[in-house]
């Protein structure tokens, strides 16, 4: 972490926009009144206030100890049995939704599924059966590197069921990177398929898979979901298909009376050093935060079809795919493939299709449908959409607007949450009947997080000072450790603000920078690590490009230092313009823009260098790569590990960006 004192946060946003009275009339949290009272007695007593949450989850013994904390390591709900996919399922079969549609599911090539809670609960039954026909028992781990089809969450769901640990690979890394992680996990099985939809084409995930697994001499069997059809090697007593081990499995299993801490999975995330770090969650305190925060954030009803984007080899995939939503009986719908195949309106074309009430996306999506153009989603019917919601990096206020105005009419409230991996759930979005929105604003903790915006010394901020955003209290969907690393745990999240020699504090550090305005609310300034220094002020790289965002020719920017002699550090802006943006002369156009960023922030923020470029170097999930355009401009080219990026034809075309 930076040691310097102030993050300078200088973007300001006035616009507020109110819960429409149509919303909160039907609101599920409907009354301010009410909702300041539980976070007033929440903040006096948060772990009652999350007692009260899990007591909306079926355990089958109830907990003894709310919660035990033992500094940094927090156990949730100690002495209560439980089963996640008993939550998620079994309990829905006692009504009606036993045949409500749990999953809605379309490929890429417009095949269509449909299971319903009763279906889905005899497929992950069957799993669950052939899962232990295979050897796995309660506390082996399971990897799954999958893309977006059912049985991906079907697998998930019934390691749950008889406690073995998953671990989803996202489809999209390498098998070095599945090596990796089923190595450190010490992973038994791998469930895996033949090939994944993406861009018209499919994408080889077994031969990947045979790669990794032949360095992983724990991986006994590998099970093969088909989905492409194309030609793969099986390896004999090995490699079994899931079809052939499902037909002979059957659909009645006795689900695991788990306790509340027993680990529910781990999930790779990298930091801003050494390899990535294994995040282990458990299942009481978990699915407790998360069935809260699908109910009250995205407000979900029996009618709703929700629809979160984000693919379940990322957390938001964990927790607002599967465990949130099921747990509360919704309807999911679930898209294989890529946003714009055939065309950029397929998921303007979904939504109206399946009238689809839920929409939870990410800025770097919002920002390429921007780009792309209106017309692909005026061209369509989205009067089902009633609540949209954005999560994964800070949205530009212009990308939000345009997200109200366009995709919701103006009529949608507008979900912009905050969390991370580690968190496990949202700890601050706003209430969507109840609170005030503002444009790139997550608004308020949720009752029951303790969150705050702290100087190095650990004093709070003032009112709009940048600082560093920490919670205060444990949580129960928070990470309970770093998988085989309880050492790196403590240092990479607890070591910045250490309890004092009273034994208090001890908070827990986000790595993102953050305000609060004159309202309480919080502004993410981005990750400490993207926070640059120039001539001796601290800026938000993200504030910088939310800037040249709202430039009209702008479609998406990112922002990094070089060292200069004089300032410091100088700002290098990389800019994608927008298509058919009427656009002067690029030297012009540079002057405007550095005017713009002035403008709206102030000239220390003024980029020393714009360079337009076609495409910006990303990651599968939509995160800039950073590190790499730093590279670019200090080497002239790439030096270190790209195996992330999605698209690597972005880094020639990146070469020759340089400003003449
Ligand atoms: O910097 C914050 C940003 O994404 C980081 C967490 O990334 P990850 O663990 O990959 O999880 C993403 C999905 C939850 C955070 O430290 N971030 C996430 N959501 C927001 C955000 N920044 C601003 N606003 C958000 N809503």
């Amino acid at each position: 972490m930076n040691k310097q004192h102030d993050i300078s946060s200088v973007l300001t946003e006035n616009r507020v926009f109110a819960p429409s009275k149509k919303f909160a009339a039907k609101a599920i949290v409907s009354s301010a009144k009410n909702l300041d009272k539980i976070r007033k007695a929440a903040e006096k007593n948060p772990v009652a206030f999350w007692e009260q949450c899990a007591a909306a989850l079926q355990w089958d013994k109830k907990w003894k100890s709310a919660l035990i904390w033992n500094y940094p390591f927090a156990q949730w709900f100690a002495g209560g049995k439980i089963n996640a996919s008993v939550n998620c399922l079994d309990r829905h079969l006692s009504s009606y939704r036993k045949n409500k549609a749990a999953i809605i599911w379309e490929g890429e090539p417009g095949d269509q599924r449909t299971l319903t809670y009763g279906q889905l609960h005899a497929e992950v039954c069957r799993a669950a059966n052939v899962l232990k026909k295979f050897g796995i028992g309660k506390g082996d781990t399971v990897a799954i590197y999958m893309g977006m089809i059912p049985e991906a969450v079907i697998a998930m769901l019934a390691c749950a069921r008889i406690g073995a640990v998953h671990n989803v690979v996202f489809g999209g890394f390498s098998s070095d990177a599945l090596r990796d992680r089923m190595l450190d996990m010490k992973a038994k099985l791998l469930v895996t398929q033949d090939g994944a939809f993406r861009r018209g084409t499919s994408v080889n995930l077994k031969d990947a898979a045979d790669k990794a697994v032949a360095e992983c001499p724990d991986i006994t069997s590998v099970i093969v979901v088909r989905r492409s059809g194309e030609n793969i090697q099986m390896c004999a007593g090995r490699d079994y298909w899931w079809g052939e081990v499902m037909k002979s499995a059957t659909a009645i299993n006795k689900p695991e009376s788990l306790s509340a801490e027993h680990p529910l999975f781990a999930l790779y995330t990298s930091g801003s050093t050494g390899k990535p770090k294994g995040i282990l969650h458990t299942t009481g305190g978990y699915l407790t935060q998360v069935n809260f925060t699908s109910r009250i954030i995205f407000d979900l009803n029996d009618d709703d079809i929700y629809f979160c984007t984000a693919d379940i080899g990322w957390v938001t995939g964990h927790s607002y795919v599967v465990y949130g939503p099921l747990s509360n009986g919704a309807t999911v719908f679930m898209y294989e493939g890529a946003p714009n195949f055939p065309d950029a309106g397929r998921f303007w074309d979904m939504i109206e299709r399946h009238r689809i009430t839920i929409l939870y996306t990410a800025p770097t999506a919002i920002r390429a449908f921007m780009k792309w153009g209106d017309s692909y989603v005026l061209k369509h019917d989205l009067s089902s959409l009633r609540l949209l919601g954005s999560v994964g990096e800070p949205i530009n206020p212009e990308a939000w607007m345009w997200y109200r105005a366009v995709v919701g009419k103006n009529n949608c409230p507008i979900v912009d949450t905050w969390w991370q991996t580690e968190t496990g759930a949202i700890m601050i979005a706003p209430i969507p009947g109840v609170v005030p929105t503002k444009p790139g604003s997550g608004t308020l903790p949720l009752p029951g997080i303790i969150a705050d915006a702290v100087r190095r010394d650990g004093t709070s901020c003032e009112q709009n000072e940048g600082g560093y955003l920490v919670i205060k209290h444990p949580w129960p969907a928070m990470l309970r450790t770093i998988v085989g690393d309880d050492e790196r745990y403590r240092k990479t999240y607890w070591s910045e603000f250490p309890p004092n020699e009273n034994g208090e504090g001890g908070w827990y550090f986000t790595g993102d920078g953050a305000r609060r305005d004159k309202d309480g609310y919080f502004w993410i300034i981005g990750r400490v690590d993207d926070v640059v220094n120039v001539s001796g002020h601290r800026l938000g790289t993200a504030e910088i490009e939310s800037a040249l965002v709202s430039h009209t020719t702008v479609a998406e920017a990112a922002v990094i230092t070089r060292p200069d002699e004089i300032k410091g550090n100088a700002l290098v802006a990389f800019v994608t313009l927008k298509s058919g943006a009427d656009v002067p002369a690029l030297h012009e156009l540079r002057e405007i823009l550095r005017n713009h960023v002035a403008k709206e922030i102030g000239h220390i923020a003024k980029p020393d260098e714009i360079r337009f470029s076609e495409q910006l170097p990303k990651t599968r999930s939509g995160k800039i790569m950073r590190r790499l355009l730093r590279e670019i401009v200090a080497e002239g080219k790439t030096s270190g590990d790209t195996t992330a990026l999605e698209d690597f034809s972005v880094l020639e075309k990146l070469r020759a960006t340089e400003e003449e």
